[in-house]
């Protein structure tokens, strides 16, 4: 199979998990459920799920992985909504449809958040109730990556770093390796988790998806400063008006370019030292550079 036909049969798989891992839509409150379902459902390129499952792969996995990549999936949706509130990105296109507070309101975009993120820990306590103190290591480590540390301390201070004249390289890299690194370190770690990684095994991973992690955020940073909204299918051109402290901002458009290749490569270079057939995990690390080469 080729990369892409292979991408697609992952993305497949991470999708109907999330088709079948989340409540209908009639279940009571439906119009909670519906939000869910629609900010879950409506696209999105899955790029964190795909990795749980094929980084389970290099392994003979002894635990599911999809109920781990469907919760990983959550925790980013949910991410996506509230990032999108007016009190946030005030976004009102996200995954080429209007975003869910845009869809629903602001309060139930808040609760769907609020459930997609709760649902992600349900989710795990529910299908690895088997096997509580590996359960208990993976809820750990999602924990940590969505926590005020990590993911939300990324948002803060991406929100604390509008508008400032003086930001710096590091505090950009700070809010770079939150929001974005760490969710995309986390889908690698537990698809490792369930193959029965090594601690040296898991600590590549967790190098190989740092990299990966900041490569996907300066390309996102890229893409927004170059691309049009109909091929991202969230608005462009947001972070220059928004004033956000950007890789594009602080380094320009080329050595941009040139930091998400060095990610990439950096990322490539941890994933060598993993077991098993690498070849998917390293044309997808690669072809994340190429999306603005
Ligand atoms: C968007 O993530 C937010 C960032 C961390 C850059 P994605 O670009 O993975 O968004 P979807 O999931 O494909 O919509
Ligand atoms: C968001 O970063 C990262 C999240 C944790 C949601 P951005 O604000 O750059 O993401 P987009 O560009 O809206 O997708
Ligand atoms: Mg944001
Ligand atoms: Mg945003
Ligand atoms: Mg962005």
């Amino acid at each position: 199979m080729d990369f892409a036909a292979q991408f697609q049969a992952y993305r497949q798989r991470a999708e109907q998990g999330l088709d079948r891992l989340v409540p209908s839509g009639t279940t009571r409150p439906a119009r909670l459920h519906e939000a869910m379902r629609y900010a879950l459902l409506g696209g999105g390129k899955r790029l964190r799920p795909v990795l749980t499952l094929a980084t389970a792969d290099l392994y003979a996995a002894r635990y599911d992985p999809l109920p781990a990549a469907v919760a990983i999936e959550c925790i980013h949706t949910y991410s996506l909504v509230h990032d999108d509130l007016p009190c946030m990105d005030n976004d009102d296109l996200r995954r080429g449809r209007p975003t869910t507070h845009r869809q629903f309101d602001e309060a139930t975009a808040l609760l769907a958040g609020d459930a997609l993120l709760t649902l992600a820990f349900q989710l795990i306590a529910r299908h690895y109730a088997g096997h509580p103190v590996w359960a208990s290591a993976l809820t750990g480590v999602i924990a940590d990556a969505a926590g005020s540390e990590r993911l939300i301390g990324g948002q803060m201070e991406d929100l604390l770093a509008e508008k400032k004249a003086d930001a710096t390289a590091g505090e950009l890299e700070f809010i770079h390796l939150n929001k974005t690194a760490a969710m995309i370190e986390v889908a690698l770690v537990a698809g490792g988790l369930c193959g029965g990684a090594t601690d040296t095994q898991l600590t590549a991973l967790r190098a190989t998806g740092r990299h990966l992690g900041l490569a996907f955020q300066i390309v996102d940073d890229i893409l927004d400063a170059t691309a049009d909204t109909a091929t991202l299918g969230k608005t462009a051109g947001k972070d220059a008006k928004a004033g956000k402290t950007t890789y594009v901002k602080l380094h320009g458009l080329d050595a941009s370019r040139k930091f998400a290749r060095q990610q990439s490569d950096a990322a490539l270079a941890a994933l060598r030292s993993l077991p098993g057939d690498k070849a998917f995990l390293t044309a997808l690390i690669d072809s994340m550079a190429g999306r603005v080469n």
